[in-house]
């Protein structure tokens, strides 16, 4: 694509229109089905980034998943807008797997890695370096920078899963009797391939100090 191209939002409606048509001809129900109601499975918290499509990295279709995304797949405990995507999806849909989605070259996770910089994502970033403070022992033992920025990868994921599963929110579904299921994943740039980190947790559990990832 030309980026400068004044129309370049246009192919984007152009595309929708094929789009709407294939997808009518391969299933003439779907859309009236999918306008009356979504019963969606998955909730996914994921990154921004546009590498990393939810839908399309795990071969699922309108309807099935249940989307928040931000800078790093952060679960920030003030953040109203992730706790109110969670409480519909867990109270309002009745999800019951909740899948934090991280992925290996992250930029949110490599500038928590660099020097302080200005601006609002420097505050976003800051919860990044909590991660790395509570790991600092494991990290700075390994001296490949590559290696340790995957690590960082990993830890971050293992750490959201823990700081959602310690909600409120998941505290009382737990409680009334809810079997939900927070999941840890990396997807790989390079690959395509999804990997589980199995730090999956299952209910309101304290750690102490850092979590740990096999
Ligand atoms: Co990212």
């Amino acid at each position: 694509m030309d980026k400068n191209a004044q129309d370049l939002h246009r192919s984007l409606l152009e595309n929708n229109k094929s789009w709407s048509a294939q997808m009518r001809e391969e299933n003439p129900e779907l859309f009236t089905e999918l306008a009356k109601h979504q019963n969606p499975f998955f909730l996914w918290i994921g990154c921004s980034d546009s590498r990393v499509p939810p839908n399309q990295i795990t071969g699922t279709m309108p309807g099935d998943m249940f989307i928040h995304r931000n800078i790093a797949n952060m679960v920030v405990h003030t953040d109203m807008n992730l706790l109110s995507v969670v409480d519909y999806g867990v109270n309002a849909l009745g999800i019951d797997h909740i899948i934090i989605c991280g992925h290996y070259g992250c930029g949110g996770v490599k500038a928590a890695m660099g020097d302080e910089f200005n601006g609002y994502a420097a505050n976003w970033v800051r919860n990044i370096r909590d991660v790395i403070r509570l790991h600092e022992q494991e990290l700075n033992a390994i001296a490949n920078e590559e290696e340790r920025f995957d690590r960082l990868v990993e830890l971050n994921v293992a750490e959201q899963v823990y700081d959602l599963s310690r909600t409120s929110l998941l505290r009382e579904a737990w409680n009334a009797g809810r079997k939900i299921k927070v999941h840890g994943w990396v997807y790989g740039l390079h690959n395509g391939l999804i990997k589980d980190l199995g730090v999956t947790r299952d209910q309101y559990e304290l750690e102490q100090g850092s979590v740990s990832v096999g």
